[in-house]
C-alpha cells in the first residue's frame, strides 16, 4: 500500500511540471502539423498513424481539450485558434447516438470554449450533446446504456453523465436531471462494490431490467478490479456531485479513492488490473493514474472545508503520482522519436491494441492533473 504522511514538496515538482507542458506543447505542434485533423487514439511504437483498430470512436474530445489546456497554460493565440478548430471539427457529434462517450468529447471542448466567450450557440452545443447522451436511457433496467448492446452499462459512462446534469441545469430539464441521477445509482447497486471497487460492465435482462451479472471488455475478468474504470467512477462520482451536492454521490467517489489508493504499490503508478497485478502481471496503465490523480484533486477541493485531513491526503497522494509519472521513465521525451506526451499506457489488452503505448486520454487527464498541481498558488512550498 502506498502511504503518504508527509507534507509534499511541491517546489520541487514544479520546474519538472513546466517542463512537461513545454514537450506536451512541442508534441502536439508536430502532431497538429504532421497530421491535419487527424484524432488518434492511441500510439503503434510511439507513432499515432497506424492502422490499427478503433474498436471504438471515443477520443475526438482530448485532442482539443489539450490544445485548450495548453492556451490557458501559455496564453498564446495559436492555441486558442487551434483549440477552436478541433473543437469545432466536433460540433456535428452532438447528435452521434451511436456512442456513449459525448462528456468525454463536449465537456473538454465546447465546456471550456462556452467559458470563456459565453456564447450561448456553444452553450446550445453542450446542451444538445447532453440530451443525446440521455436517449441511450433504458427504462428496464434505469441506466444509459453502453456502446455495445442495450443490456450492457459501462462504468466509464459515470465520466459521460456529467453532461447530462449539466444540459439540465442550464435547461431545467428536470426530467433530463432525474434521468441522470437514476443512471448513477443504478450504476452504485451494480457496479460498484463493497470494497469500493468497481466492475468494468453490467448485464441487464432486457424484458425484466433484472441485473444479471458483472462483466469486463479490458479487465482481467468480471470480478476483477480494472484500475482505469476505477478511476472513471472516482472522478465521475466527484463530477456527479458538484451538481448534485447528494452525499451519496460523494461517499461513492471517496470509496473508490480509498480503493485506488490502497491498492497502489510504493511506485505510485496504477497497474492496468490490480487483480492482474496480484497475480505477477503488473504492465502499468499510466493512464489509469492520470485520470485518478486528476480526479484527486477535484476530490481534495470538495471536501477541503469538511475534512482538511482526507483533503490533504487526497492531494498529496495526486501530487506523489503526478512525480512518478514525470520520471523520464514514464515520459516521452527519454524515447527519441515517440510521439506521445506519456508513456507506458493501456487501451484494450485483450484486443492487443494499444498495449505499452500513449493513449490519447492518458495525454488528456495527465496534462489536467499537471494544470490543477501548477494552479496551487506559487507561494505555496509544501502541501
Ligand atoms: N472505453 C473507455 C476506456 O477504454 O477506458
Amino acid at each position: 500500500m502506498a502511504e503518504i504522511q508527509a507534507a509534499f514538496d511541491l517546489a520541487s515538482l514544479r520546474p519538472r511540471l513546466h517542463k512537461v507542458m513545454d514537450f506536451a506543447a512541442d508534441q502536439l505542434a508536430k502532431l497538429t502539423t504532421n497530421h491535419p485533423d487527424f484524432f488518434p487514439i492511441y500510439t503503434r511504437n510511439g507513432r499515432w498513424k497506424h492502422d490499427g483498430s478503433l474498436w471504438t470512436d471515443w477520443c475526438a474530445g482530448f485532442l482539443g481539450g489539450q490544445l485548450w489546456l495548453l492556451e490557458e497554460y501559455s496564453g498564446e493565440s495559436h492555441w486558442r485558434e487551434l483549440a477552436e478548430h478541433y473543437s469545432l471539427l466536433l460540433e456535428y457529434k452532438q447528435h452521434d447516438r451511436d456512442v456513449h462517450d459525448l462528456g468525454f468529447i463536449f465537456l473538454n471542448t465546447y465546456r471550456p470554449w462556452y467559458r470563456r466567450t459565453g456564447a450561448k450557440r456553444l452553450n446550445n452545443v453542450l446542451i444538445t450533446a447532453g440530451r443525446t447522451l440521455a436517449m441511450r436511457f433504458m427504462e428496464n433496467g434505469q441506466y444509459l446504456r453502453s456502446f455495445v448492446a442495450p443490456e450492457s452499462l459501462f462504468i466509464d459512462i459515470m465520466m459521460n453523465v456529467p453532461i447530462i446534469f449539466y444540459a439540465a441545469e442550464e435547461s431545467g430539464d428536470q426530467a433530463l436531471y432525474d434521468k441522470a441521477v437514476r443512471h448513477c445509482r443504478t450504476t452504485e447497486s451494480t457496479l460498484v462494490r463493497e470494497d469500493g471497487s468497481t466492475a468494468h460492465e453490467g448485464i441487464f435482462d432486457l424484458k425484466t431490467g433484472a441485473f444479471l451479472r458483472q462483466t469486463t471488455h479490458q479487465g482481467l475478468n468480471g470480478e476483477s478490479r480494472w484500475t482505469r474504470g476505477l478511476a472513471w467512477s472516482l472522478y465521475g462520482y466527484a463530477q456527479v456531485y458538484q451538481f448534485t451536492g447528494d452525499i451519496q454521490d460523494l461517499a461513492v467517489a471517496r470509496r473508490n479513492a480509498d480503493c485506488f489508493l490502497n491498492n497502489l504499490d510504493d511506485s505510485w503508478i496504477a497497474p492496468w488490473d490490480f487483480d492482474a497485478a496480484a497475480k505477477h502481471d503488473r504492465m502499468p496503465d499510466t493512464s489509469a493514474s492520470a485520470i485518478a490523480a486528476s480526479g484527486l484533486f477535484t476530490l481534495a477541493d470538495i471536501i477541503d472545508e469538511h475534512d482538511l485531513t482526507t483533503a490533504l491526503k487526497y492531494r498529496r497522494s495526486a501530487l506523489k503520482m503526478l512525480e512518478a509519472l514525470t520520471a523520464d521513465g514514464f515520459m516521452g521525451w527519454s524515447s527519441p522519436g515517440w510521439e506521445g506526451i506519456l508513456k507506458r499506457g493501456v487501451y484494450h489488452i485483450h484486443k492487443k491494441l494499444g498495449v505499452d503505448e500513449s493513449v490519447m486520454w492518458g495525454e488528456y487527464f495527465f496534462l489536467e492533473a499537471v494544470m490543477k498541481a501548477l494552479r496551487i498558488r506559487e507561494n505555496v512550498r509544501e502541501i
